[in-house]
């Protein structure tokens, strides 16, 4: 009786501190990472290699929708450090989104704690070392994020689950690399294509009969890959964190920086079969294999490789069309995606960006609406937080693609909390671009030829079913469209995940803002903040 009178107090009480607290319910999940040099030989050559405890690639993160992921990261390299955390959308804090224009780097012998929450993600992601050229020697890794077991999952419950990780490599080290950039030129061409980081030894078993999910990420610096397993269809359930409809694929591509999902039945009779990555519209092309196993059988693969597209764009974009996003399935939350119906909310903002190359003062450069970005000692979200002057302009690259010479500064556009924005990214060049947007997922929805304008949405844009993601590829001398819910406040990072135009300034920063400062639209500086630049 006493218990049943106290009851809806106590309730009350809950309900009144979770305001504070909605954190505490979730779970923790606690990592020390200790960041060394050690010499590595993926492509049998011995080279320094960056490890995260001791491990090349990184330990993969396994956690649930809602965790809350707290990391050490120890940096034990001559060098600043930092890492990002790719499709992880750090709602209300861009403090925790380890880039140089949010986040001060991690000095050598320091270390500093990352806190994060997977908040309403599932999904296959990725993360990577985002200063310099780091990540082209080690330092990235797999985050999977499941669903809460309350959720329904469109899909039947895998026997097992296989990350994979596809990476280009060079053989220099990092400083080469970064001193090659640093001094106006290109990187050389990739030398190898590994995945989780071996050419050709990574395999992986299975169970005549069983259904395995294999989680693929593209996490290469420069070049779009093609996927396939020898023998066996694909079935792509999740694309960085959207369910799909469930369409089967003898192969799929993912351009840098992205995350796909497969169901693979082992149907086929039982012996080993080769997982092909190769390269996408390079030449040459590289190459990496890895085995898919049955239990018990001692049939080795058998050549030849399954072939794949090489340079063939029309393909590409042709499936990229393919890729639906399941309305009626779950989100993250027991709703299903398709009930927040972007086609019908109103575009309050239209935004071209446009990448090019440039030559400045005889070094090569890359741009976006002719800024090419660079980084400011002092973090970007530093400055604005404590009102530093001199170190970036608002708006200091256009809304549309303007006429004139590429200019260096920090590049920073700023947008309204709650904006509804189409952001078209232009390109103009011969070569594929990958374009990756930090804080947010986005729609999608449309790719074309040649140059955009306003009167293609109707004919080539998807309203209903586009999927959700973080990255996107446009296609040489093409367009691709994405509309974006810009509801996470902060300063968030629109780069090249082609990893040396985003170094050399293919990037900048969306400043999504309004003036009421509220911990219910964003979380205050961390704590443990580290100061740099005019902010020390
Ligand atoms: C979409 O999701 C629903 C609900 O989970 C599921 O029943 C259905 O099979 C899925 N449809 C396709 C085509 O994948
Ligand atoms: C828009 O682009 C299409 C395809 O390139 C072209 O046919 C059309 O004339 C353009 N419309 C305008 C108004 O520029």
């Amino acid at each position: 009786m006493k218990q049943a009178y106290f009851l809806p107090f106590y309730i009350g009480i809950l309900a009144w501190a979770c305001v504070f607290c909605v954190k505490a319910e979730d779970p923790y999940r606690n990592f020390n990472w200790v960041i060394t040099y050690g010499q590595i030989s993926p492509l049998g050559v011995l080279q320094r290699g960056i490890l995260i405890n001791g491990m090349f690639p990184g330990p993969t993160i396994e956690c649930e929708t809602n965790d809350n992921i707290i990391i050490n990261v120890v940096n034990k390299l001559d060098e600043p450090f930092l890492i990002t955390w790719n499709g992880i959308k750090q709602r209300k804090t861009s403090w925790q989104d380890g880039v140089l224009g949010t986040t001060c780097p991690i000095p050598p012998n320091s270390q500093w704690t990352y806190h994060m929450q997977v908040k309403d993600q599932i999904g296959t992601f990725s993360y990577f070392a985002s200063l310099g050229i780091h990540r082209a020697v080690g330092a990235f890794g797999g985050f999977n994020i499941q669903a809460r077991p309350v959720i329904f999952v469109p899909y039947l419950k895998p026997a097992a689950e296989f990350t994979l990780l596809v990476s280009d490599w060079w053989t220099s080290d990092h400083k080469a690399l970064r001193q090659r950039l640093d001094s106006g030129k290109a990187l050389p061409k990739p030398q190898g294509l590994l995945i989780n980081g071996s050419p050709r030894a990574t395999s992986f078993t299975g169970q005549t009969g069983q259904r395995y999910l294999f989680r693929v990420s593209n996490v290469a610096l420069t070049t779009s890959i093609n996927f396939r397993i020898q023998g066996h269809t694909m079935t792509l359930v999740e694309i960085e964190g959207a369910h799909t409809l469930h369409e089967s694929y003898k192969s799929f591509d993912l351009h840098v920086g992205q995350s796909a999902s497969f169901l693979v039945t082992l149907n086929a009779p039982a012996k080993d079969y080769y997982i092909v990555a190769s390269t996408r519209f390079t030449k040459p092309v590289l190459t990496a294999t890895g085995i898919l196993h049955y239990a018990g059988s001692t049939a080795k693969a058998s050549l030849p490789l399954p072939i794949g597209p090489t340079y063939q764009v029309h393909w590409s974009l042709k499936q990229a069309r393919t890729i639906r996003w399941n309305l009626t399935a779950n989100a993250a939350r027991p709703n299903p995606q398709g009930s927040f119906h972007y086609g019908t909310i109103p575009i309050t903002r239209t935004v071209v960006f446009a990448n090019s190359k440039a030559n400045i003062d005889g070094k090569l450069r890359y741009a976006v609406n002719k800024v090419s970005n660079v980084n400011p000692a002092t973090p970007l979200k530093l400055a604005d937080y404590f009102n530093i002057p001199g170190v970036f302009k608002l708006n200091s690259i256009k809304p549309m693609p303007p006429v004139g010479p590429v200019i260096l500064t920090p590049s920073v556009i700023g947008f309204t909390l709650h904006d509804f924005v189409e952001i078209v990214f232009q390109n103009n060049e011969n070569s594929i671009q990958s374009w990756h947007l930090d804080g947010y997922d986005f729609w999608s929805v449309g790719f074309g030829d040649g140059q955009w304008n306003s009167t293609l949405r109707k004919k080539y844009y998807n309203m209903n079913d586009a999927t959700s993601r973080h990255t996107v590829q446009v296609y040489p001398k093409s367009w691709s469209s994405i509309l974006v819910s810009l509801d996470n406040k902060g300063m968030w990072n629109l780069r090249s995940a082609n990893w040396p135009r985003q170094y050399l300034g293919q990037q900048l920063y969306a400043r999504v803002w309004n003036n009421e400062k509220s911990l219910f639209t964003e979380y205050d500086i961390p704590q443990n903040a580290l100061r740099c630049g005019k902010a020390k």
